[in-house]
């Protein structure tokens, strides 16, 4: 059942839980989502990222399997843009019937970002999507979040400013903010520190739930104590893809007959839906 990211929000806001939010680069990866939330019988969002992925699989051609298939789905799904960096981008997401839109106009000056959000809300809002939406920066994927180094202070300048974003959702009107407060996407270099008592302050200035990017990495405590503070979105994707692909090469290196790709898919489908199993019980707040 597919279902908006407003209204995706609201479940969690209401059981005090994080949905978990996974990018998908292929149908193993669709299925892996569907199945650990159906297994765990947990709202959850599919999302793709056209910016990073669009070169292992067009938009126009994974979008419709992603609507097909959370259609068919058991539990409440949203079907999200990660990232939409253009207006062109964000109506081809809305065309294929996508129900969540992020805009990411962080690292463009603060009047530009909002002009493009408010935009980006009024065009969704005609599709019934609601629209994420980013202030302040992640930071590169090589700048850790800890350690001390002048890389800690230069991704700590950027952490969002908890005044800066009120003004920010309400001149926008926005559903969901992404923050930045110490993580960054993909593999960290260092254990991430990070600033928890911020998220409290931007939800009740803002008024609006927050998004974690960057979710791989981060432990199981730091989760939970985000999740306290208002969190209610945690994007996760890394680890999945690093944990399925190290499976089979590990899985590769005893084999001595012939190898099949169709069972190399399924091999990582599967180390792919426990690792969201694992995930969804965190952000759930499911025990055992
Ligand atoms: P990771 O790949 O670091 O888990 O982050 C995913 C993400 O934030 C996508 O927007």
């Amino acid at each position: 059942m597919i279902i908006s990211l407003k209204a995706i929000l609201e479940i969690a806001e209401a059981r005090n839980i994080a949905i978990a939010a996974f990018n998908v680069t292929s149908m193993e990866g669709i299925q892996a989502v569907l199945g650990a939330a159906e297994e765990l019988d947990q709202p959850v969002i599919v999302q793709f990222a056209n910016a990073a992925h669009k070169t292992y699989i067009p938009m126009g051609v994974i979008g419709p399997v992603m609507m097909a298939m959370a259609d068919r789905a058991k539990v409440p799904v949203c079907v999200h843009l990660d990232h939409g960096s253009s207006f062109q981008e964000v109506q081809e997401a809305l065309e294929l019937g996508f129900t969540g839109i992020m805009y990411d106009g962080s690292e463009l000056p603060y009047a530009e970002n909002v002009a493009n959000t408010k935009a980006v809300v009024e065009l969704a809002a005609q599709y019934g999507a609601s629209v994420e939406a980013e202030i302040g920066s992640m930071g590169r994927e090589e700048f850790s979040s800890a350690g001390g180094s002048d890389e800690e202070e230069a991704v700590e300048g950027c952490y969002t400013d908890p005044d800066l974003a009120a003004k920010f959702a309400k001149e926008t009107g926005i559903d969901a903010l992404a923050c930045s407060f110490g993580t960054v996407h993909g593999i960290y270099l260092h254990t991430p520190k990070l600033d928890i008592e911020r998220i409290g302050k931007i939800r009740e200035k803002t008024g609006v739930p927050v998004v974690m990017h960057g979710g791989s990495g981060i432990s199981d405590e730091d989760f939970r104590k985000c999740i306290e503070q208002g969190v209610r979105k945690i994007n996760f994707y890394t680890y999945s893809a690093k944990f399925a692909g190290e499976l089979i090469r590990d899985r590769l290196a005893k084999e001595t007959g012939n190898v099949y790709f169709h069972d190399i898919a399924v091999w990582g489908r599967e180390s792919m839906k426990k690792t969201y199993m694992d995930t969804l019980k965190v952000f759930s707040n499911l025990n055992g």
